[in-house]
């Protein structure tokens, strides 16, 4: 049998995002990940801690004060070095993004048909009938019974469980090869959440996208992720596949975070994350960690590889 061999879709290299301001915030600092081709990968971490600012670094979607370093190598392509022609290429074509709020991300003046059938027009330059099939195709897939009636339907008419579903619908119709979702469960009731949650597996099954999916929700990410990187501001603590992750959690970060889970009795990390204007010296979870030493405060613990996890923290392994 032939061994299966493992192809890098995506490589971050030490990216770092700097806002400039009255003060400068370092958000993102030695954000470094890679995701292969069909993987999912999750960013979790509390609100602030820099999730959808790697989103928008990738996608080259940051404001004009935003300073950014490092690499993103796509598909052997270096994102950060491509013209805004070629960056918008693969925005249209190779990498999909769909953000919380989808009814502001679908326009609410054309029906959802003519919106999945746009791009198949624009970019594939199908025929309107062959697109509204393909439409239609891409709305059975989607779990949709009713497709010949949701094809008619506007943003307006529908539930946001419904919308967030046209419109993973419409982001994946060129087919990318990386989808990114920034907090796509965030404000669905758990009917629409679950419903998600089928759609995204069937997506990753059937059309064998990659995913990085961005949730601070550790119950959706487990489910879906292949793997799980935790964020603590701005820097990647822990890597780790999804059940050593929630069965040995290693950085101490991590086991607060899961602590403060419902089923392990809410019990929350004390103290608060640091302003990102004004860091903390050496281990940026120190003044918050029940376990630091003298050398937590004095220097900084690097991301260590320990098998096919990463652990930032001088206690691990
Ligand atoms: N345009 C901006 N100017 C200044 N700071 C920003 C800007 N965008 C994001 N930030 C800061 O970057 C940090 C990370 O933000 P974000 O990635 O949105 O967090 P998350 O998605 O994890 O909740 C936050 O502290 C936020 O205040
Ligand atoms: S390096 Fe020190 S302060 Fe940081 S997480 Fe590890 S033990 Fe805690
Ligand atoms: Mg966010």
């Amino acid at each position: 049998m032939k061994p299966h061999t493992v192809k890098t879709l995506l490589e971050v290299r030490d990216l770092e995002v700097s806002f400039q301001g009255i003060k400068t915030v370092t958000a993102l600092s030695g954000v470094s990940f890679s995701i292969e081709e069909s993987e999912t990968l999750a960013l979790v971490g509390e609100t602030g801690c820099g999730k959808s600012v790697v989103a928008h670094a990738i996608m080259r979607l940051l404001p004009p004060e935003s300073r950014v370093k490092g690499t993103v190598e796509f598909g052997g392509k270096s994102l950060l070095e491509l013209s805004e022609k070629e960056m918008a290429k693969i925005r249209e074509e190779e990498i999909a993004i769909i953000f919380q709020n989808p009814s502001l991300a679908l326009n609410p003046v054309y029906s959802i048909g003519h919106q999945l059938a746009e791009p198949l027009r624009v970019h594939r330059k199908e025929k309107k009938k062959e697109a509204f099939l393909k439409a239609a195709k891409a709305l059975k897939n989607m779990g949709f019974s009713n497709v010949s009636e949701c094809i008619r339907y506007y943003p307006s008419w529908c539930s946001g469980g419904m919308n967030q579903r046209f419109l993973i619908a419409a982001s994946i119709i060129l087919n990318p090869a990386l989808l990114i979702a920034d907090e796509p469960s965030k404000g669905l009731d758990r009917k629409c959440v679950t419903e998600l949650e089928t759609e995204l597996t069937k997506l990753k099954r059937e059309k064998k996208t990659a995913l990085l999916l961005i949730s601070h929700d550790l119950g959706f990410v487990r489910r879906l992720a292949d793997r799980i990187a935790v964020m603590y501001a701005g820097e990647i603590v822990e890597i780790s596949d999804p059940s050593s992750l929630f069965e040995s959690p290693m950085h101490p970060y991590t086991r607060g975070l899961l602590n403060s889970l419902p089923e392990k009795g809410f019990v929350p990390i004390p103290g608060f994350s640091p302003p990102l204007s004004s860091p903390p010296s050496g281990c940026k979870f120190h003044p918050r960690c029940p376990f630091r030493e003298k050398r937590c405060k004095e220097s900084h613990p690097g991301l260590k590889e320990i098998g096919r996890r990463a652990v930032r923290c001088f206690l691990c392994p």
